[in-house]
């Protein structure tokens, strides 16, 4: 088998798996679905909610120098007009003459040296045009020039139009930073490779303002910082590249830019832009506004328009990283010898949608079933569990094993005693990956439990 062809194979496991246990579906599905659109079912939001928890935590909780703020999607027009959105947001497309698809000008594979339709094969392409990636749209009554403005293509711009108000409220001092978290939409050509490209997405972006003599380093600092936070996820460091995009190839007001970039089964592509983009777009709001966007600083007596470094990560990439990350097949021998496929999603327990299984050893045992059933109140405060009281104890590990829960916890016969005192009142847990266990007394098991997931 080809690397391409097993690569592929194993993308299409993992979006199977996706859709069955609930982690994502197609949006709209029942009506066909909606290109470039996607749900996220129980699990899937579970996973997405874990991640931007962490994000949030890492970024503004545990840090004395960021705020968070929730901009809104819809703004002024003004705003896209001046951070440049509006005139040069855009990526080139063509038309096939042949089949009539919309196709991205860059991403054209080419045969004997010409570019080429991939739907059809055609070389019959019209000229590149530009074609504006923002979703426009009309706010109010009228639908007129006047009323035009687009939903929002990045969280990033509101952060800027908002620096001053949140300086003041906030009371901080440069360097300091806002974050924020929130839908962006972009009206892809292509949307492709499940959820990579989408049309509606999220972001979880900081915006950190600093002196400009502090740019240059600052942008090694977050590459760093971000990169330690894509281990403590569980994605390790041998799937991520690091990009150094050349200078040729950056914006043009940007002083360096890092692409961190993950090993899809589908490529080598980028889950998030750290980039120092000097004091550009709060120069251009301050121009477009008349409203000083300027910085006192108290230490020098001086007044500037502080530069910013921006570590921009997609949430909905980084759950596909995680699950891709996570997808793991392995075969096993059960205890008649018998080699079989073991699924499994080895999230890092922080990040898993369930915590933890919790299983009576037989459903029909209410001496068994009632103890489970407390262990389950008990715990539900403190994390996500799933009770679990069908089939045989195997099948019930096998089903959390591959939706990636990191501990099953079963209350046996020893459990209540039945099999003398040594053990009662303990429990097994049993650990998803090594697959080993260990009794630990009922009383102690939210501690073991919390020590890990946190
Ligand atoms: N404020 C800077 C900015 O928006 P970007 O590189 O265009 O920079 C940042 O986007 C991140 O947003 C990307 O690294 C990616 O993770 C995510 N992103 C961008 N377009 C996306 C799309 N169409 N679908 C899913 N995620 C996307």
């Amino acid at each position: 088998m080809t690397q391409d062809k097993s690569a592929s194979e194993r993308m299409e496991k993992i979006v199977s798996l996706c859709k069955r246990r609930g982690f994502i579906m197609q949006s709209s599905e029942i009506y066909g679905g909606l290109n470039g659109c996607w749900d996220y079912g129980p699990l899937g939001t579970e996973l997405k909610r874990n991640l931007k928890d962490f994000w949030w935590r890492r970024m503004v909780r545990e840090r004395d120098d960021i705020v968070g703020m929730d901009g809104s999607i819809l703004m002024n027009r003004q705003v896209w007009v001046a951070s440049g959105h509006e005139a040069t947001f855009s990526d080139p497309m063509v038309d096939c003459r042949s089949c009539k698809s919309r196709l991205r000008a860059d991403q054209l594979p080419e045969k004997d040296g010409k570019l080429h339709c991939p739907v059809c094969g055609s070389f019959d392409l019209t000229e590149a045009r530009a074609f504006n990636l923002m979703f426009k749209t009309y706010v109010g009554a009228t639908e007129d020039e006047s009323a035009i403005t687009y939903l929002r293509p990045e969280t990033a711009q509101a952060i800027f139009v908002q620096f001053k108000n949140v300086l003041e409220v906030s009371r901080k001092k440069v360097p300091f930073g806002i974050a924020q978290i929130g839908k962006a939409f972009r009206n892809e050509i292509n949307p492709r490779n499940f959820t990579f490209r989408s049309r509606e997405f999220e972001q979880m972006e900081l915006e950190y303002f600093c002196r400009p003599e502090d740019g240059v380093d600052l942008l090694e600092y977050w590459l760093k910082e971000r990169l330690k936070f894509y281990e403590d996820v569980g994605i390790s460091s041998d799937l991520l590249h690091v990009h150094k995009i050349p200078p040729e190839e950056r914006a043009h007001y940007s002083q360096g830019t890092y692409d961190i970039e993950f090993h899809f089964p589908f490529g080598v592509q980028e889950l998030e832009g750290v980039a120092y983009r000097t004091d550009y777009d709060l120069s251009q709001h301050q121009k477009a506004s008349g409203k000083s966007l300027e910085y006192f600083d108290e230490e020098t007596g001086q007044h500037f328009v502080p530069h910013v470094v921006e570590p921009s990560a997609g949430v909905d990439r980084t759950v596909l990283a995680l699950i891709c990350a996570a997808f793991c097949e392995e075969t096993i021998t059960d205890q008649k010898g018998k080699a079989e496929t073991r699924t499994v999603l080895k999230f890092h327990p922080r990040m898993a949608p369930i915590k933890c299984g919790i299983f009576p050893l037989l459903k029909n045992n209410e001496r068994l079933v009632g103890p489970a059933r407390e262990i389950v109140e008990s715990l539900r405060p403190h994390m996500m569990v799933f009770y679990d009281e069908s089939g045989a104890i195997g099948r019930r590990y096998r089903r959390q094993d591959e939706v990636g829960t990191p501990f099953g916890v079963t209350v046996d016969f020893d459990t209540i005693g039945e099999n003398g005192p040594s053990n009662q009142g303990t429990v097994t847990i049993r650990e998803r990956d090594s697959m080993k266990q260990v009794r630990v007394p009922i009383g102690e098991l939210k501690s073991f439990l919390v020590d890990r997931i946190n």
